[in-house]
């Protein structure tokens, strides 16, 4: 149902339907959940999954208006859906390329909801262009919203995911409680094999990819640890639909080229990010969650 919905891009659905009903309600009571991108459609979905399951969410983008409405949409949809304090701040103009800008948006979570207990970096900028046709100013552009935007997130926040770690610590997580201090960047298998006309956003998300491999190294003693997911094809997606699908035979074809024979859904990909901040992936440290129906294996990737 909500890859039908994202592919006829009409109004957003109830929050349960973002997460898949395996999930124990309230796992995410009292975290705070920051998210770069959050008004995108695969972060929105990530940022709904985990306020239906309790968190809070602050959600920054470019857009000022675009982000505050999705972040209301987001609220009231949870609110309608037997969450009835959730809360869901969005805060647009926000360019990740800043470092002050980020320092600024965290701080304000802070303010406002108390604490940041996960990240999701998800902020990224793409189009298709030929080499030829990709000038150095364009591929500085991309990668610094992908990487260096990625990179600024987590030097932002890293203050307080160490605090939320410290937290865990002192409170005792149990067994079942979901600990704060995680960090998931979204990326992409594009570079798995290389794709055509995406060299700038295939380099960035490489970057991104080793990027999050170090801050697993680093940052786990301090008890943060940091994953990536790595969307395959997803229905309803700005990424698939206007950049990288422009009509029904590439549809058919790209179809194909994925094993389990059909596109993901943003709600796939928001299960993917429940499991890695919930209890049940305590131990997952440095790793990439591909999640693409195996189409990297038959394809090298989108
Ligand atoms: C060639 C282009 C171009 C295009 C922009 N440029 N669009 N070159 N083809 N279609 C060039 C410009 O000419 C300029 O180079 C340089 O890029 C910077 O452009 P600006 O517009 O000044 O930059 P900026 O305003 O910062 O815009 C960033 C952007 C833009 C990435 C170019 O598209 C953007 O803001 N996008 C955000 C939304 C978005 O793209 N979302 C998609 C996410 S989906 P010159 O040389 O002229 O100065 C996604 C999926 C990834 O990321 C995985 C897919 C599988």
């Amino acid at each position: 149902k909500a890859e039908q919905h994202t592919q006829k891009r009409m109004a957003p659905l109830p929050s349960h339907a973002y997460v898949s009903p395996v999930w124990a309600p309230g796992i995410f009571a009292d975290k705070v959940v920051f998210c770069t991108g959050g008004a995108g459609s695969i972060c929105s979905a990530q940022v709904r999954a985990l306020v239906h399951l309790g968190a809070n969410a602050f959600i920054i983008g470019r857009n000022e208006e675009k982000t505050r409405t999705v972040a209301a949409d987001m609220q009231a949809a949870a609110r309608a859906d037997g969450r009835a304090n959730a809360k869901v701040i969005g805060l647009g103009g926000v360019d990740v390329r800043r470092i002050e800008a980020l320092e600024g948006a965290v701080a304000e979570c802070v303010r406002q909801l108390g604490q940041v207990d996960f990240v999701i970096a998800g902020a990224a900028g793409n189009f298709l262009a030929p080499q030829t046709q990709l000038s150095a100013n364009a591929f500085r552009a991309v990668v610094e919203i992908d990487l260096l935007g990625s990179y600024n997130t987590f030097k932002a926040a890293l203050p307080e995911l160490v605090k939320a770690a410290a937290r865990n610590r002192t409170t005792g997580a149990g067994p079942g409680t979901a600990t704060g201090g995680r960090i998931v960047f979204v990326s992409a298998t594009l570079y798995y094999a290389g794709t055509p006309l995406q060299t700038h956003a295939s380099a960035a998300k490489a970057g991104v990819d080793a990027l999050s491999n170090h801050i697993a190294i680093e940052q786990a003693p301090l008890g943060v640890t940091s994953n990536v997911i790595a969307p395959g094809p997803i229905s309803g997606t700005e990424g698939m639909d206007r950049l990288l699908l422009g009509g029904d035979a590439a549809r058919v074809a790209a179809n194909k080229s994925v094993p389990v024979g059909r596109f993901g859904t943003v709600r796939e990909i928001a299960d993917a990010t429940v499991y890695l901040f919930s209890a049940a992936g305590n131990f997952v440290n440095g790793t990439t969650l591909v999640v693409d129906g195996g189409a990297w294996r038959t394809s090298g990737g989108m």
